[in-house]
């Protein structure tokens, strides 16, 4: 398929900057061309009535399986594309089959039902739309896939919704017991783009185990106050892209994980983010290795943490760009992870039964940052940080909400919550530092004396440490 040999070069580009010193990224991603189709076959030819009552389940699933060829064969690239006209699909989980791509058109929304009966048994297969170990798929067409998010949430609040639980078959425990939106498993060439996603229940968009996906130009709007409302979870996947992405959410925006198997090569360029918690995260769960990743030309508004890594399962990070970036984090309500931190790299065991991780390669290159606490960097004994490197960053200090600060945020697991004094970057367990082009910016006034520290390191602790053209400095507001 010549859209892969067109992607492994961009990968290889891209990827070719974490090993290395800092070097121009492409301003634009080159895309590869539309795929080939073999033809396509419209829901409403299948009995779909799309008027948002009636569930369209039976008339989406025929028509998929319809289009999917008898014989998938990846090696001709040929796609069935799946064509939704304006209009509201109600529907039980889709299962999307190898060369199917769904066409939601502008105006049409599949629309999940709010049902535990509209789900598969199990809770692990519990998405709207599902494609499970097929190759050749994606969704597009400028529509909008809808999880009914609003009617999983039995009480609104502005700090954080609380949350029906389907935990009464014991399947899931606890209150992370709700349908995520669209999954991808076990899934090679997976293609999403131009389509918007919005009001997922829990998670919004999931890749497992997949290999080789591009999702480009999508939407996803979460709602700000509901809990576990990801943007897109990477999970033990390798070659990812993702660009041109806006995603509006309560719960970490781009989060690649490791639970079953190690995550290779994944970039993500060119997106606005806003959330309640982190824009970027690596974790929690990190039970094998991360490496070669790419984060460029990303803006981040308003967030509660920009770059964060919870390392707590003893996989280990390593060669992690971040470049071109505007930052600003502020504090929201603390029952939501991060305390305002622009970047916050930790690894510590979660608990006494957990392995240590190492964190080692990172670069921070060309970012702005404007937030209401400081840099937190943190290893542990035995999974130190190595080898971080920041260039050109500017971070301007200042407090504009009234939440109090004074802690130091360990969660998950960890020491908790500590009560612990701001500093412009707080450093543990750190083996190679370099800070080159750095500059912090203090607001006069308004500024607690909480702020009076711009470093805070002890060398027992922290190792072979460098400053090159460090500037601080108070600026009048
Ligand atoms: C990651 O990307 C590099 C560079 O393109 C490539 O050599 C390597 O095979 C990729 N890793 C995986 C697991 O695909
Ligand atoms: C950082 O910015 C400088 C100046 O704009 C630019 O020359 C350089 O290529 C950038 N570095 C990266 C890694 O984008
Ligand atoms: C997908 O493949 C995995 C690994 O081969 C297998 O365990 C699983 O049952 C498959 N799932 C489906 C729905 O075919
Ligand atoms: C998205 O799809 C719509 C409908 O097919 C099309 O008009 C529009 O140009 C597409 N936009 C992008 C960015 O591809
Ligand atoms: C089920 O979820 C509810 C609501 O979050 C919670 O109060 C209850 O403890 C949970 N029960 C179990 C068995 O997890
Ligand atoms: C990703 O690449 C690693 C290293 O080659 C491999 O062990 C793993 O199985 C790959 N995962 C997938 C989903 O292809
Ligand atoms: C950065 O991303 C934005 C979209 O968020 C895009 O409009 C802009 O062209 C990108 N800039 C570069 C230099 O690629
Ligand atoms: C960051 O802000 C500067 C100044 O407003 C702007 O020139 C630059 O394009 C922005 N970059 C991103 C990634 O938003
Ligand atoms: C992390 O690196 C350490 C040290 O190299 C190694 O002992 C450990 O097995 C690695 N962890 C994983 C999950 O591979
Ligand atoms: C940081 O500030 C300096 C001085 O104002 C400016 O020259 C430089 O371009 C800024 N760098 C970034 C990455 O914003
Ligand atoms: C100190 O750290 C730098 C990179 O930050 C590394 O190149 C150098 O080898 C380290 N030196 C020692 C003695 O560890
Ligand atoms: C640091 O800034 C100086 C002066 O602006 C510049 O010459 C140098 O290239 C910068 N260092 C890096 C690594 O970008």
């Amino acid at each position: 398929m010549p859209t892969l040999l067109l992607y492994s070069i961009l990968l290889h580009f891209l990827h070719s900057l974490s090993a290395t010193s800092p070097s121009p990224i492409p301003s634009t991603i080159q895309l590869p061309r539309p795929l080939s189709t073999t033809g396509a076959v419209s829901v409403t030819d299948f009995g779909a009535t799309g008027d948002g009552a009636h569930y369209d389940t039976h008339a989406i699933q025929s028509a998929i399986d319809a289009c999917s060829p008898s014989s998938p064969s990846s090696s001709t690239g040929a796609t069935c594309y799946v064509t939704f006209p304006p209009g509201k699909y109600l529907t039980a989980t889709v299962h999307l089959r190898s060369n199917v791509v769904l066409d939601i058109q502008p105006g049409a929304v599949v629309l999940g039902g709010p049902r535990i009966e509209d789900y598969p048994k199990e809770s692990s297969r519990w998405y709207v739309v599902l494609a499970e170990n097929a190759t050749d798929v994606g969704i597009t067409g400028g529509g909008t896939v809808d999880g009914n998010g609003h009617l999983f949430v039995e009480r609104f609040n502005s700090v954080k919704n609380v949350m029906v639980s389907w935990n009464a078959t014991g399947d899931c425990l606890g209150d992370e017991c709700r349908p995520r939106l669209v999954g991808f498993i076990g899934c090679t060439n997976v293609r999403v783009w131009n389509v918007t996603f919005t009001q997922p229940a829990y998670w919004c968009f999931h890749l497992v185990r997949c290999d080789n996906t591009l999702i480009h130009d999508i939407a996803i709007y979460g709602d700000f106050n509901t809990p576990n409302n990801d943007g897109i979870d990477i999970e033990d996947s390798n070659n990812t892209v993702i660009t041109r992405c806006h995603i509006d959410t309560g719960d970490d925006a781009i989060c690649p994980k490791t639970s079953n198997g190690p995550l290779y090569n994944l970039t993500a360029t060119d997106c606005w983010i806003r959330t309640k918690s982190s824009a970027i995260k690596f974790g929690s769960a990190s039970w094998f290795d991360f490496k070669g990743l790419v984060f460029d030309n990303i803006t981040i508004v308003d967030s509660h943490r920009g770059l964060g890594f919870q390392m707590r399962d003893g996989g280990n990070v390593s060669d992690v760009v971040f470049s071109n970036m505007n930052i600003s984090t502020r504090y929201y309500h603390p029952s939501w992870w991060g305390r305002a931190e622009p970047i916050y790299v930790t690894t510590c065991p979660r608990d006494s039964t957990s392995k240590k991780g190492y964190i080692s390669n990172l670069l921070f290159v060309n970012i702005t940052a404007h937030s209401e606490n400081g840099v937190f960097l943190s290893g542990c004994k035995g999974g130190m940080l190595s080898n971080l490197r920041f260039v050109n960053v500017n971070f301007t200090y200042r407090r504009w909400t009234n939440f109090d600060g004074g802690l130091i945020d360990y969660r998950p697991g960890c020491q908790g919550l500590v009560k612990h004094g701001a500093a412009g970057m707080i450093m543990e367990h750190i083996q190679g530092l370099e800070v080159e082009n750095v500059s912090m910016r203090w607001a006069s006034g308004g500024a607690k004396e909480e702020w009076d520290n711009p470093l805070e390191f002890r060398p027992s602790s922290v190792n072979n440490v460098s400053f090159l053209n460090f500037h601080s400095g108070v600026y009048a507001q």
